[in-house]
């Protein structure tokens, strides 16, 4: 398996890692024609989405051609459940930002038979894809998207049961474990690897341990995220609590 170095961006301060996520990101966007995009959920880019939001909001030129692709999401939940991670990026940037209804390709959270619902995404991604950019959030226990360790390299989309550590992580996002679905889809690290630009964005010392294991251990399915070292074209933008 042949091994690439990330480029790393570090950055010395929260607002600096926002700021320079979303230049970053804005300026391969604006490269593109009709981009199809993933975009992670979680307390990491809330910045980078309000700064997108300041700095470009106003482009909607943009905005109106990208295609947004749902990386994971909850299964069991209706449509308006504000747990639901499309609705979650719909709140914080694809609707204040005006990324067309038709251009949101997402997971059915109530499908009577989510595994082929799972397939069906990984169909879509055949036909229309590739990735353009897979933005990534990293999980406390490594994961990206929603593989988790122990996980396949060769994994397509799919639904996995959530690791407890995840549920457990989730749970602050919606006051309580109770709250947090024990399923999920996901796409798969595969269906990853074939992104043609993948930025990952880790911000917070609880994470410095996890990134160095990610950019310094073994490239393992212990640490989902390592397989990250076997693409050629991915950046990790990270501030400097997350450095070891
Ligand atoms: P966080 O979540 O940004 O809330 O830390 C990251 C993840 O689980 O991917």
């Amino acid at each position: 398996m042949a091994e690439y170095k990330p480029v790393i961006i570090q950055t010395n301060s929260e607002t600096e890692f926002a700021d320079k996520a979303a230049q970053l990101l804005w300026e391969q966007l604006v490269e593109l024609d009709e981009p199809l995009v993933t975009l992670p959920t979680g307390s990491t880019p809330a910045g980078l989405y309000q700064v997108l939001l300041e700095r470009y909001g106003d482009q909607s030129n943009i905005w109106e051609q990208i295609r947004y692709l749902a990386l994971d999401e909850y299964i069991g939940l209706p449509e308006d459940d504000r747990r639901l991670f499309q609705n979650w990026l719909a709140r914080d940037i694809l609707d204040p930002a005006g990324v067309p209804a038709r251009r949101r390709i997402t997971f059915n959270s109530m499908a009577d038979n989510p595994a082929q619902e799972a397939d069906a995404m990984e169909d879509w991604i055949a036909e229309n894809g590739p990735i353009d950019i897979a933005v990534l959030g990293l999980g406390g226990n490594g994961h990206i998207a929603f593989n988790e360790p122990g996980c396949s390299f060769d994994s397509a989309a799919r639904v996995i049961t959530l690791a407890p550590e995840t549920r457990q992580a989730n749970a602050a996002y919606w006051g309580g474990l109770e709250h947090v679905p024990e399923q999920a889809y996901t796409l798969g690290l595969k269906t990853l690897a074939r992104a043609k630009q993948i930025l990952l964005l880790v911000s917070g010392a609880h994470k410095a341990d996890i990134l160095d294991r990610t950019l310094n251990g073994p490239i393992s399915q212990d640490v989902p995220a390592s397989f990250l070292r076997t693409m050629p074209n991915v950046t990790v933008i990270m501030d400097d609590a997350a450095k070891k």
